[in-house]
Formats: C-alpha cells, structure tokens, sequence
C-alpha cells in the first residue's frame, strides 16, 4: 500500500496553519500524514497542537546549537529519522539555510503573508499598510536561500479596507492561508508541482 506524504512540520508560534493542515488530513481531504512537529520555542503553542493530535512535538533549542548551519544539522535528522519528504514552514521565525535545503531539495515550503515579492521579511501586513496597497495576501512558495524569495506555488489576495490595522488585515489573511498551505500540499502530494527554474506550474488533476 502506498503511504500518505510525510510532512514534517516547523513552528516557533500559534500553529493556526499547522492546525488547518492537521484538520483537512482529519477530514480525509488531504493525503498525507504529519510524522512530526518541531519548534525552536519550548512554549510555542503549535507543539500543544501537535501533542493533542498524536503526532510527535519536539522541542530542538537554537541556543544549544553554535550557529545556523549546526543547528539545521540538528532538524536534518530528526526530520529524517521521523521518515520526512516534505518539510513545511508555518510561522518558523528562523532563517534557513543550505544544510536543510540541499538535504530535502524542492521540498521545503513557506507560507508569507503578502502577495510576494512585495513585502518579503518580517511585519509584512504592516508594511503592506504603510504602503497604502488596495490589497494584499498570501503566498505559498517553495524555500530557496533567500528571505521569501523562492519559486511561488499558490498566491491569495484579499482586498485592504480604509479602516484595517494589523490586526484585522492579518485575520483576513489568516483565513485565506488556511485554505492556501493545505491545498498546496496536497498538490505536492499529488505531484502535480512542476518548477522550472523559478516558475512552478500545476499540472492537471484531480
Ligand atoms: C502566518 O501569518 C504566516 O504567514 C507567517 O507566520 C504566521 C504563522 O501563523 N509565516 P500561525 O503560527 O500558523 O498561526
């Protein structure tokens, strides 16, 4: 029998993205199985997510480790010894770095909240406020070296009102991201993600 995807999933924060991709492989619309979760934050709340659902929550502390490359060596192998195939960045506020990329290759995604490449990097829905921008949104891409600079797999927009603040500008994202990192996953999964240089295209399917 062919085995669901193993996603391994990096969290430092709330896990609300975790929690839409653990709630549609729930709900038997997404095929693929999360073998484990890992945070650099010991009290980051993604972990409790992933506890309550039975999926291993691991706790690997960046402080411990010299620098970027040592401790991506570090989520390497727990990633592999957990039998990952696709790592999935939801609200990991760590930059990484070839040590992951080269051992998991066009498989590791981020989800940025902003229609990239504008706004790249942190505070993303404030800039995109301070812009002025009429809308903005989310994007589900591939992790090349840069910061939010790698192939884009899904973009959802959402219009900015007159009256928003972060708040509510990130809630209105928030919710199209629930729906954008589940569906590029099982796009993954499907393989139906083709990328070409940095276009990636989906190819027909179910
Ligand atoms: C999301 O807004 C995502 O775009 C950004 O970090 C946030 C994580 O939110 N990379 P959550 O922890 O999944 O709730």
């Amino acid at each position: 029998m062919i085995q669901p995807l193993a996603v391994g999933v990096l969290v430092s924060g709330n896990g609300s993205n975790l929690q839409a991709i653990i709630d549609r492989i729930e709900d038997g619309s997404l095929p693929a199985r999360i073998v484990c979760v890992i945070s650099n934050k010991a009290d980051a709340f993604g972990l409790e997510r992933a506890r309550k659902h039975g999926v291993p929550a691991i706790h690997i502390d960046h402080s411990a480790h010299g620098g970027r490359e040592s401790y991506d060596a570090a989520l390497v192998e727990t990633l592999r010894s957990h039998g990952v195939q696709l790592v999935v960045l939801a609200g990991f506020m760590r930059i990484v770095t070839p040590v992951l990329l080269d051992a998991f290759p066009n498989a590791v995604m981020n989800i940025h909240p902003a229609l990239l490449p504008a706004f790249p990097g942190l505070h993303a829905q404030a800039q995109a406020l301070r812009y002025g921008v009429k809308f903005s949104g989310c994007t589900v891409h591939f992790v090349d070296e840069g910061t939010d600079t790698g192939p884009i797999i899904i973009q959802a927009a959402v219009p900015v009102m007159d009256d928003d603040d972060e708040a509510s500008l990130s809630a209105r994202i928030q919710r199209e991201e629930h729906r954008a990192y589940p569906e590029a996953i099982r796009l993954f999964a499907a393989k139906r993600l083709r990328i070409e240089g940095r276009k990636v295209s989906i190819l027909q399917g179910a």
